[in-house]
């Protein structure tokens, strides 16, 4: 287990009975982040797997306006487990499926559908994980996108970034500067950094798109033909 990871369940507020938690930035950021992924989700077909979903509302939502998608939640907290479970459980949605715990530490990780382990998806959605883990987890999320993106498929990415070296806000600096004094490990990450590792992992550099409060989303594309 990460030792330091944030726990929506400790930010205050009490989870509901059946375990629900309420993450006060999903209010803030799904409709932007939707109007940055919508037009790729909703032409897409086949199975998108979210990394860190957290209280686990943006795999719900999304899923609600993608029914012809397949969607996995995953991340490695047990209470957000739980909440991610009892959203499902709420939502009732056929095709939102049970989360899974994967560990972004690890080099080696994979996903299980129900048809076994690691398929090729359509999607792969990460927001606001990697700027609160090690670098190693940015690392082994491209070289999973590398391994089970299908051609043509997408690893969208959100949050504050830096680009070539430069924060995008002193607001960005500050946060950057206490991320870093909280856990040496975290920071955040810069664009150019992600594209490298996106390189690595055979997939396009970043498509930017400008969100509120300096932060954004970034669309790496694995191309329909590899080189
Ligand atoms: C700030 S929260 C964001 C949660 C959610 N994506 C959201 O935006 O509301 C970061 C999430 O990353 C998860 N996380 C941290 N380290 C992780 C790792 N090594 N592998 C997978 N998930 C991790 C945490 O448990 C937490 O749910």
């Amino acid at each position: 287990m990460a030792k330091f990871v944030v726990d929506f369940g400790k930010l205050g507020q009490e989870p509901a009975p059946d375990g629900r938690l309420d993450g006060p930035a999903f209010h803030r950021n799904h409709e932007p982040i939707w109007s940055a992924i919508g037009g790729f989700l909703s032409e897409a077909r086949g199975d998108v797997l979210e990394l860190g979903s957290g209280t686990g509302q943006h795999a719900m939502t999304y899923a609600a306006r993608t029914p012809q998608l397949t969607w996995w939640p995953s991340d490695i907290l047990p209470s957000h487990l739980a909440s991610i479970a009892a959203w499902r459980a709420a939502a009732e949605l056929a095709n939102l499926r049970a989360p899974q715990r994967i560990d972004l530490e690890r080099a080696d990780w994979t996903w299980t559908s129900d048809g076994g382990s690691g398929g090729p998806l359509a999607a792969m959605l990460c927001i606001n994980v990697l700027h609160i883990s090690p670098w190693r987890v940015s690392q082994n999320l491209f070289a999973g996108a590398g391994r089970f993106l299908k051609p043509g498929g997408r690893l969208f990415v959100y949050g504050p970034f830096k680009r070539d070296g430069a924060h995008t806000a002193p607001s960005n600096e500050e946060f950057d500067a206490s991320l870093r004094a909280r856990n040496s490990e975290w920071g955040v990450r810069d664009i150019a950094d992600l594209d490298r590792e996106a390189q690595h992992a055979g997939l396009s550099p970043a498509a930017l798109t400008a969100m509120p409060s300096n932060n954004w989303v970034l669309a790496f594309a694995r191309p329909l033909r590899q080189n």
